[in-house]
């Protein structure tokens, strides 16, 4: 039995917009947000508080956290690094922080600058002052299908720092492929090593479509009754420390497939393909949603 809901998480403004290299406006960032929640996303993950050094197009955190107009239906996310992170993000209010480690040594080095067993020490008093805040906590597994840098990633990596995350009280395991090559197989072991620490809300899925497998994926998820999925509005982004990646699997295509299935998700699809073409313009591109730019050329055709 395939879930009957579905929570997405819009990822869009954060890790979509992270690995632009064109400077994008904060008043643009802030309008992103305004559109997602206006199509009916209730998860927007809105930027990060890393070094600016790190993702110079992360620098406006603040300004954006406090531009938006909230709803209180929506939770707002951000990711924090480290202390210094969550203490600037504290002041903005977040209603969720992220923490991100790696299944791979190799990517926890090349992203965040320490090995896999430092960034989990640095993540303990994160998670415990989030807590004290009043703060779920969300723990993102970076590179558990594969990593850029030590190619194949074990099931058996993913479950020790999966193991390590829920020892220092993370709330939530986001387990992604940010390099997009695993399939749909692979994805059910990795996401079954999640599920022997985690319960089955608690468990998500974050998949970049580089090798177009992350609908599928999906897929294989819901089978396993898996339910809440991160996905990036018009298909953006990619990790600055991940060259070649691609974006997220896009929002549009996600809920298409789920209205498809059948699957509540709540998210207006003309509304959601209208905030993706919105934030395309301002980047001077065609969204990378097929959907998106299925239903976009629909519309021409009628308006014709
Ligand atoms: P570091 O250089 O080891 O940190 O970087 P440090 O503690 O030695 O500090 C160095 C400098 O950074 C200092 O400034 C600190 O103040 C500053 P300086 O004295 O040189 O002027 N600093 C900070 N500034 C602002 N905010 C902070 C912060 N921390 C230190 N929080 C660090 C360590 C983690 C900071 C760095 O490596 C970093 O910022 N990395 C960010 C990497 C990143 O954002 N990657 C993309 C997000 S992860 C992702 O996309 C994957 C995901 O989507 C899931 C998936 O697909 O896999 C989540
Ligand atoms: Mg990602």
């Amino acid at each position: 039995m395939i879930p009957s809901t579905v929570r997405i998480v819009d990822v869009g403004p954060r890790d979509g917009l992270q690995n632009e290299k064109q400077p994008v406006a904060t008043a643009h960032k802030v309008e992103l947000v305004h559109r997602l929640q206006a199509a009916g996303l209730r998860e927007i993950e809105v930027t990060s508080f890393v070094s600016p050094k790190w993702v110079p197009q992360m620098a406006d955190n603040a300004q954006v956290m406090a531009d938006i107009t909230r709803r209180s239906d929506v939770r707002y996310s951000v990711l924090t690094p480290n202390l210094k992170g969550l203490e600037a993000a504290l002041p903005t209010r977040p209603d969720e922080v992220v923490v991100f480690g790696a299944a791979s040594e190799a990517f926890s080095q090349r992203n965040i600058n320490c090995s896999i067993a430092e960034s989990v020490e640095r993540f303990a008093p994160v998670v415990a002052l989030a807590h004290e805040k009043g703060l779920k906590v969300r723990a993102a597994i970076s590179c558990a299908l594969g990593c850029p840098y030590q190619g194949e990633v074990t099931p058996d990596e993913v479950e020790n720092i999966v193991r390590l995350m829920k020892g220092i009280g993370v709330d939530h395991c986001g387990v992604a492929d940010t390099i997009g090559v695993g399939t749909p197989r692979r994805v059910q072991a990795a996401m079954e090593r999640a599920l022997k620490h985690f319960p089955i809300e608690e468990v998500s899925g974050h998949f970049h479509d580089t090798y177009g497998q992350a609908l599928a994926n999906i897929y294989a998820c819901l089978e396993m009754g898996i339910h809440t999925f991160d996905a990036s509005v018009a298909g953006l982004g990619g990790c600055p420390y991940a060259k070649g990646a691609t974006g997220n699997v896009a929002t549009e295509d996600v809920v298409f497939m789920l209205d498809g299935l059948g699957i509540q998700t709540g998210i207006a699809l003309d509304a959601l393909v209208d905030a993706g073409a919105f934030i395309s313009e301002v980047l001077g591109r065609p969204p990378v949603s097929r959907a998106g730019k299925a239903l976009l050329a629909k519309r021409e055709k009628v308006a014709a």
